[in-house]
């Protein structure tokens, strides 16, 4: 039966439902666990992340425990707005250009790398003077944000809620077998999809008076390179936006070159990408070397797979294919095939996501590893 609750300024009377209350009842206590240090898995528009109190080194340390990650590598810190955001950064280090972006992107998948306050500790900077900061866009993780830091928290860190090198968890299934119910809380939002499946554009801004480039991309996501530089040019910073992804898998550790690319994002299986006009022909040399092995092909709708070969369809438009995409490669895996064939999903033509097409792309490589 549906309740009705008014909020202190509410001129209507909101009706709530007995499932919106107990959601509010499980962010409430999701968020006492995160005060109280504890672990909570929580939705995001891209993919679920594995929140701590931000501040509590020794949660931190867990987290880091939990997945296998390095401690080099820095975690990303969530917040429920700009006001949170400012306190996490050096004194002035908020600028103007950070207010645009905010202002532009947030909530929503655009984490800004920009020097931390001392108020947090090295363990989630890798070791470094910045912190990424990144306001999601999913009622649940705004939720969970805003009770946390009424109980007085500042930040929760949120890496994608998998073991260190496996692929992103996109829905709470995929994080429960990750992990015990003991050790993380999962908050479920129950979409089977999430709004945009492969995590959040990482972009570094530069001092302001320095030479060179106003900032940094340093992964690839769905805001674009193009759209940050535009807003940037917005507030009088025209120098250009440069891309550093080759050098970034989840590590911040430069590498030699882009040939070694850090394989990440990645099936257990042995996962290989392959030109469309070159599928049949990589099947069938597949089955010429190894007879028995089994392959599961992950295509689009517009591929043709041969008949009797075990498959995944993902649609063919590049936000369609980013929400499943990760449901994709952990679907395949689960058949425990020898290989994973995925077909080069680039469309033809430019349809307007090219940077979206971009993301895609660098994930796919980054589950394929080198060539
Ligand atoms: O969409 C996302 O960003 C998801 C959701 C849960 O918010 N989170 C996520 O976190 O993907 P994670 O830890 O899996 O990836 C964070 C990336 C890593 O590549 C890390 O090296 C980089 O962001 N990063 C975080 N803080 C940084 C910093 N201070 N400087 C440079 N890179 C940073
Ligand atoms: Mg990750």
């Amino acid at each position: 039966m549906a309740a009705i609750e008014r909020s202190n300024n509410a001129r209507v009377a909101k009706p709530v439902t007995h499932s919106e209350k107990s959601d509010e009842q499980a962010i409430d206590a999701a968020a006492a666990r995160l005060r109280a240090g504890g672990l909570v898995a929580f939705p995001t528009e891209t993919v679920f992340g594995l929140g701590a109190d931000a501040l509590n080194e020794i949660a931190v340390r867990r987290v880091y425990e939990i997945k296998g990650r390095p401690s080099r590598n820095p975690l990303i810190v969530h917040v429920s707005g700009v006001e949170a955001a400012r306190r996490l950064c050096a004194d002035g280090a908020w600028d103007a250009r950070c207010e645009a972006l905010a202002s532009a992107f947030w909530p929503g998948p655009l984490t800004i790398v920009v020097p931390k306050s001392e108020r947090v500790p090295e363990l989630v900077s890798g070791g470094g003077a910045s912190v990424g900061i990144r306001c999601p866009r999913n009622n649940i993780a705004l939720g969970l944000l805003r009770a946390f830091e009424r109980l007085g928290g500042l930040g929760v860190v949120g890496p994608s809620a998998n073991r260190s090198g496996y692929v992103s968890p996109t829905t709470a299934a995929h994080v429960r077998e990750a992990f015990n119910a003991e050790d993380v809380m999962v908050l479920d939002d129950a979409e089977a999809t999430r709004e945009v499946g492969i995590e959040s554009t990482v972009v570094r801004l530069r001092p302001r008076d320095s030479k060179g480039v106003s900032a940094e991309i340093l992964r690839l996501g769905a805001v674009s390179a193009e759209a940050i530089g535009r807003m940037l040019r917005g507030t009088g910073d025209n120098r250009p936006v440069a891309m550093v992804t080759h050098a970034q898998g989840e590590s911040n550790v430069a590498l030699p070159g882009p040939g070694l690319l850090e394989v990440h994002y990645a099936p257990r299986a042995t996962c290989r990408l392959v030109p469309r006009e070159q599928l049949v022909e990589a099947l069938d040399r597949a089955r010429r070397m190894r007879p028995h092995t089994a392959i599961v092909v992950v295509a689009t709708e517009r591929d043709q797979v041969p008949e009797g070969m075990r498959q995944i369809v993902l649609p063919e438009d590049a936000v369609g294919y980013a929400r499943r995409l990760y449901s994709a490669l952990r679907d395949a895996d689960a058949m425990e095939p020898d290989t994973i064939l995925v077909v080069d999903p680039m469309p033809l033509t430019d349809d307007g996501h090219g940077a979206l097409w971009d993301a895609i792309m660098d994930r796919l490589r980054r589950a394929c590893g080198p060539a």
